[in-house]
């Protein structure tokens, strides 16, 4: 598992790159659009750009640890932990155990494969925002609000800029 602090230092090492990476990023009419920055076995960083009314479902990140942080704009941000006792889909169940806004500074990290988010762009206003997973993950669950995982999707770019 790579350390804490290495996160750090690759969230700093790309936010003091972004005026490389940001004009190559896609756009969407609407949503957000997921850029691939760098990636190896150990993590990958992606560049996430929100427009407004972009939303997120419930999700998990694998078993992959998460980290976030946002560089411009604001988020809505709602977190769950699942409350059963494995990993096993189908007796999953969810607690909401926060909602907030993250704006451009703040970071955020979910532990474990039991935190989940869904992340919401309710500003008039893009937001952007770095995501460091480790390792790399190739799938993750959606849930509804009930705990129970809907669907398992593959992870995609809209863009590998690394
Ligand atoms: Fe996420």
């Amino acid at each position: 598992m790579i350390a804490a602090l290495e996160i750090d230092r690759i969230v700093a090492e790309y936010r003091a790159r972004r005026t490389e990476w940001e004009p190559l990023l896609p756009r969407r009419r609407m949503g957000y659009t997921r850029s691939r920055l760098v990636a190896c076995d150990a993590y990958e960083v992606l560049a996430l750009l929100w427009l407004p009314g972009a939303l997120t479902p419930i999700h998990d990140h694998g078993d992959s640890y998460c980290a976030t942080h946002v560089l411009a704009g604001e988020l809505n941000v709602a977190r769950y932990l699942r409350t059963d006792g494995g990993t096993d889909a189908s007796t999953s169940a969810l607690r909401l155990v926060g909602r907030g806004v993250q704006r451009a500074g703040d970071g955020d990290a979910l532990g474990s494969a039991r935190e989940l988010h869904s992340v919401e762009n309710l500003a008039p206003e893009d937001a952007l925002s770095l995501h460091v997973y480790a390792p790399r993950y190739t799938t993750f669950g959606i849930y509804d609000e009930s705990g129970l995982r809907i669907a398992l999707a593959p992870s995609r770019y809209d863009a590998v800029l690394g």
